[in-house]
């Protein structure tokens, strides 16, 4: 399939990704959008999001017309079957919950209802390409189209080769993301948090670590890292800002199998802070606090 001919595309999934990944692809104005939730409170919600992102970064900044807002919502539509959202679609994002079973259930009902020569992409920041496509009829049309959040602001999309996925597919999905305005950078699915996050992992890791030692406040750390590297927002900031240890904690099953018991682990820090409710995340507390409440005691 040619870039030009992606004319409808779907989302599965209207979180905290999927309703911005829908957002960006309506905006372009090249695309119908159908976005998919389990319910018809949660696409409520996440068609609400899309709204209220519209009027507060562009319609209140001038950049777009109250009837221009209209018109991209309109061209977003929601549902809560799979069936009658991709069955007349070129390209799906699944951006569902960071669940494998979940994740292989979706794609061979995306793969029973979408037309054979649909690409079926998935926004999964760790999980294994080939094994979601190993359930479809259609492996080299199975690929990672990975973004990051803020989606509106964020320069980078993972594309994910499976084991069977076609450069072809390869090539179409770099190019949506181009047009999206994305920079793709192609890698394969062998790697657990493929690039970015991989790496990312590695030097929050350390970060930890170095808590976890005394050496210095996470406020220290943090402070080195942004002054000594550049970085926008310390790891350990940005942990507690997205939930990061929350989520170490639910997908630690997963990077055990991924990476072996040594580096799969839990850190005994982020065990402990889980464990009293420090997970991160928007008006949680994190590592910031437990430094102050429970460790520095
Ligand atoms: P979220 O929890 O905000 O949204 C997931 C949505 O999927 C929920 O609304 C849920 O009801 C829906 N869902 C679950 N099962 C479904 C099904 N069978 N059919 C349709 N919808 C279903 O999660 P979030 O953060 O948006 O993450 C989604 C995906 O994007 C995950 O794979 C995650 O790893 C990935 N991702 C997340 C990033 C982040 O910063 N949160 C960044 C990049 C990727």
């Amino acid at each position: 399939m040619k870039i030009e001919e992606v004319k409808k595309v779907a989302v599965i999934g209207t979180g905290l990704m999927g309703s911005q990944i829908a957002e960006i692809l309506s905006r372009l104005g090249a695309y119908q959008v159908n976005v998919v939730d389990v319910n018809d409170e949660l696409v409520r919600r996440g068609l609400q999001a899309i709204e209220e992102r519209l009027e507060r970064f562009f319609v209140t900044k001038g950049k777009l017309t109250a009837n221009e807002k209209k018109v991209i919502v309109g061209r977003i539509k929601g549902f809560t079957s799979i069936q009658a959202a991709v069955s007349d679609v070129n390209f799906v994002i699944e951006a569902a919950v960071e669940n494998l079973a979940v994740k292989k259930e979706i794609f061979k009902e995306l793969d029973d209802k979408a037309p054979p020569d649909a690409v079926l992409a998935s926004n999964t920041s760790y999980q294994n390409i080939t094994e979601m496509a190993s359930v479809t009829r259609r492996p080299g049309k199975v690929v990672g189209m990975h973004f990051f959040n803020p989606v509106a602001v964020m320069k980078l999309v993972e594309v994910v080769k499976g084991a069977h996925t076609s450069d072809e597919t390869v090539k179409l999905t770099c190019e949506l993301a181009r047009k999206l305005g994305k920079e793709p950078v192609v890698c394969r699915d062998t790697s657990y948090g493929f690039l970015a996050n991989r790496a990312y992992r590695a030097m929050m890791d350390e970060a930890v670590q170095m808590v976890w030692e005394r050496i210095a406040s996470p406020e220290e750390i943090d402070k080195a890292l942004e002054l000594g590297y550049g970085l926008p927002v310390g790891p350990l900031k940005l942990g507690d800002m997205v939930g990061s240890w929350g989520i170490r904690a639910s997908s630690e099953q997963d990077s055990i199998r991924e990476l072996g018991p040594e580096k799969g682990r839990l850190h005994p820090l982020v065990r402990a802070m889980v464990r009293a409710g420090y997970t991160g995340g928007p008006g949680k507390k994190g590592i910031y606090d437990f430094w102050k409440e429970v460790l520095s005691k």
